[in-house]
């Protein structure tokens, strides 16, 4: 009797997982689930059109070289770590990038200010929905904000938010987004490696 309930509350959760990509199981006992399927299941499409209206509010990238080094380093540390870590590092993420444009004087962009607006809300909202699933506060990392105090320092600040370095600031932006895309993705396909080394499949009914 204990077993068949337990069999399927098994089957109701593999289920669930496969609905969801696998993510339920993983993050289930360490965040709030409901809120971070919300945010999983939201996350493709919010990130296309942060990706999108990027790419769109100016014209092409440009081919200047940012004066600080991509963080490749810190990116690869993260994708080792424990999937909270993870979940906070994309929202700290986020929210720096948020605050370069919001505090930044955007004065001198050529930019469309009507999509250059939405892609600020998307990042924002984005920000505000991980928000609600992670619950942790742990402390920010440091590497991270040491990271895009210089890359404000060295680019926006030095220059006066001069036009050419809010393309830099632009270019990287692209370049971050990329990398947190490819960093969801990744935790979405070990998800579905833990899924599928935790028992067979349910059958379809
Ligand atoms: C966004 O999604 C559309 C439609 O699926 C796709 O054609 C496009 O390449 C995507 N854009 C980005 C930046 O991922
Ligand atoms: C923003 O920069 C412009 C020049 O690009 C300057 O005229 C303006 O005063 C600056 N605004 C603020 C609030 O600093």
């Amino acid at each position: 009797m204990l077993h068949t309930v337990k069999h399927s509350t098994a089957h109701i959760l593999i289920f669930t997982m496969t609905t969801w990509t696998g993510l339920l199981f993983f993050i289930s006992s360490i965040l709030s689930p409901a809120l971070c399927i919300d945010w999983f299941s939201r996350y493709s499409h919010q990130s296309n059109i942060s990706l999108t209206l990027i790419s769109i509010m100016g014209g092409p990238m440009t081919d200047e070289e940012s004066p600080v080094s991509f963080p490749y380093k810190l990116y690869r540390h993260i994708r080792r770590t424990e999937v909270q870590t993870q979940l906070v590092f994309i929202r700290e993420s986020l929210n720096h990038i948020f605050e370069l444009y919001h505090c930044g004087n955007l004065s001198s962009v050529t930019w469309d200010t009507s999509k250059t607006h939405h892609f600020l809300q998307s990042i924002h909202r984005q920000k505000t929905d991980l928000s609600k699933c992670v619950l942790s506060t742990k402390s920010e990392n440091g590497r991270l904000k040491n990271y895009y105090r210089r890359l404000a320092r060295k680019t926006l600040y030095r220059t006066a938010f001069s036009s050419a370095s809010w393309e830099l600031i632009r270019k990287v932006t692209e370049q971050h987004l990329e990398h947190l895309d490819l960093l969801v993705n990744s935790m979405r396909a070990s998800a579905a490696a833990s899924r599928r080394s935790s028992g067979p499949r349910p059958q379809k009914d």
